[in-house]
């Protein structure tokens, strides 16, 4: 697979076959994403792979609290603005909307709508998860390492057959997944990453990109 053929069909996917990665694969990836730039070369990622009995007890644990109504951990940092402003308001509505309607799930289907986002504490059925930590001292640069890095892991994954889902929404719970990975203190959870082969049904939903002219600009005389 090629590097334009792995980003085109990197999507989200939420519906995973429970078939488990053999483990080589998971430590070809891992090895090879290590090239990943960042800044200084300080390779700022911290990351735990889960995979069988660990991962089984953190989605329970996690499926527990959330039945409960428990609310989440204090949160280590802020994942969207307070006030998201144009465009990237309407973006978020836009891709909400394509996702729910390719899921089937109306705007009113607030039950349905709120059991899609419960398949987050499952790993939408996904046989293996990293969860991507990052020291507390650095900045808002080597978040940026973080995310390229991460980026490297999803296309190397295509490339291996399998698909992946980056979750934010772990940080909700981010002492539960500490409980399962104990990592060092001074660590904050940035985002935990679904992996597996997509589940046969699973829906393909697209989500539409803005116009290159939004976002790019060429000077170029
Ligand atoms: C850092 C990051 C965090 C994300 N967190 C979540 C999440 O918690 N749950 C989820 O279902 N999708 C999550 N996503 C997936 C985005 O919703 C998705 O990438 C975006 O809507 C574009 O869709 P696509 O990746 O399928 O093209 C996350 C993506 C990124 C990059």
């Amino acid at each position: 697979m090629d590097v334009y053929e792995a980003v085109a069909s990197r999507r989200a996917v939420r519906r995973f076959s429970g078939d488990p990665i053999p483990r080589e694969t998971l430590e070809r990836v891992l090895s090879a994403a290590a090239r990943s730039p960042s800044g200084a070369n300080l390779q700022p990622w911290h990351v735990y792979v889960l995979t069988g009995a660990p991962l089984a007890e953190l989605k329970k644990r996690t499926a527990e609290r959330v039945a409960e109504g428990d609310p989440g951990d204090e949160r280590e940092y802020q994942m969207y603005p307070p006030e998201l402003k144009s465009p990237y308001r309407e973006r978020r509505s836009a891709a909400a909307e394509q996702r729910y309607a390719a899921l089937g799930i109306s705007r009113e289907d607030r039950r349905s709508r709120e059991a899609a986002v419960a398949a987050n504490w499952d790993c939408f059925g996904a046989p293996a998860a990293l969860f991507c930590y990052i020291d507390r001292d650095m900045g808002q640069a080597q978040w940026a390492d973080l995310g390229m890095y991460l980026q490297t892991v999803m296309l190397l994954l295509r490339a291996e057959g399998l698909h992946t889902c980056p979750q934010m929404a772990w940080s909700v719970y981010c002492r539960t997944v500490a409980d399962a990975v104990l990592p060092p203190p001074g660590l904050i959870l940035f985002c935990g990453v679904s992996i597996g082969f997509e589940a046969p049904a699973a829906c393909h939903d697209r989500i539409d990109r803005a116009p290159l002219a939004e976002t790019v600009t060429f000077v170029d005389g």
